[in-house]
């Protein structure tokens, strides 16, 4: 219960990983805003973490959104001790066009998404966190970051690229103020993410080119996030970690 008192904001936590996130710390004892950009979801895993006992507000955003991600942070500061400690910038959409199909308006929204959405949480905690002379950023990524990808489209690679460049940037300029920042790239995991994409074939064949033999699990990635959103990774910093089940290890 390491993290009794503390604040954290995870980002599209309806679903997949940011719902096994937010569990994860709240079962640490951190009260959870569970930021989604869809109300049903959010109230959803908020609803499933005070059943278990812990302490959850929903709350609806569009990360690509400054007005809307402002008013996540106030909502945080409402929440509870008027702290935001823990931010998980976890929201995030996929797609799979070829580079020669992918238009100019779902380039604009995936980057948006994945990484203005970072920026943009990032830019509102960071005062806070500066006050406070202490903070822990997460953000994940994507192994499409380390390897191009295998089915993901161009705009998706590109976004996730930027998370984990942007992470480092964040770690240099934020380290002094106690504020210490890090990432995930996750491998493949059946998260509703590809929902409505028949992708059966190339998901079997990441899954067997797999060391340990399956895709992760959203709780497989909310461990990690959780290691480094407590004091026993108090020394990890800029650094974006592989949890691909050895998929990709050179
Ligand atoms: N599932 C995978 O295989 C995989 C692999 C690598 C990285 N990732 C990354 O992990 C993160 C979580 O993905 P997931 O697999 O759990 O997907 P998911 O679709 O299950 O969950 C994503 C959540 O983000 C929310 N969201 C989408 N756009 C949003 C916005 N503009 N503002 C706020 N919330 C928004 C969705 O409503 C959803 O609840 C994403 O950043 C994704 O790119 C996923």
């Amino acid at each position: 219960m390491g993290l009794v008192g503390q604040t954290a904001i995870v980002t599209g936590a309806g679903k997949g990983f940011g719902r096994a996130i937010a569990l994860r710390l709240a079962k640490d004892g951190a009260g959870i805003v569970a930021a989604d950009i869809h109300a049903a979801h959010a109230e959803e895993t908020a609803a499933l973490i005070r059943t278990a006992g812990g302490d959850a507000t929903p709350c609806v955003v569009d990360v690509a959104s400054a007005g809307s991600v402002e008013a996540m942070v106030q909502c945080a500061l409402a929440h509870g001790p008027g702290r935001v400690d823990i931010l998980v910038n976890n929201a995030g959409i996929w797609k799979s066009t070829p580079t020669e199909e992918t238009t100019e308006a779902d380039w604009d929204r995936v980057l948006g998404v994945n990484l203005k959405g970072v920026f943009l949480c990032c830019r509102a905690v960071i005062p806070i966190m500066k006050a406070q002379a202490r903070g822990r950023i997460v953000n994940i990524a994507s192994i499409a970051a380390r390897n191009g990808g295998t089915f993901s489209g161009i705009h998706y690679v590109a976004s996730k690229g930027g998370v984990v460049a942007i992470t480092k940037k964040l770690a240099k300029e934020l380290g002094a103020f106690g504020i210490v920042v890090n990432g995930v790239n996750p491998g493949h995991s059946d998260t509703g993410i590809m929902a409505g994409l028949d992708l059966t074939a190339v998901r079997d064949a990441l899954v067997k080119n797999t060391p340990l033999g399956r895709p992760a699990e959203p709780e497989d990635i909310a461990d990690v996030v959780a290691f480094l959103a407590s004091d026993a990774a108090r020394f990890v910093h800029g650094e974006t970690i592989e949890v691909n089940g050895g998929l990709v290890c050179d």
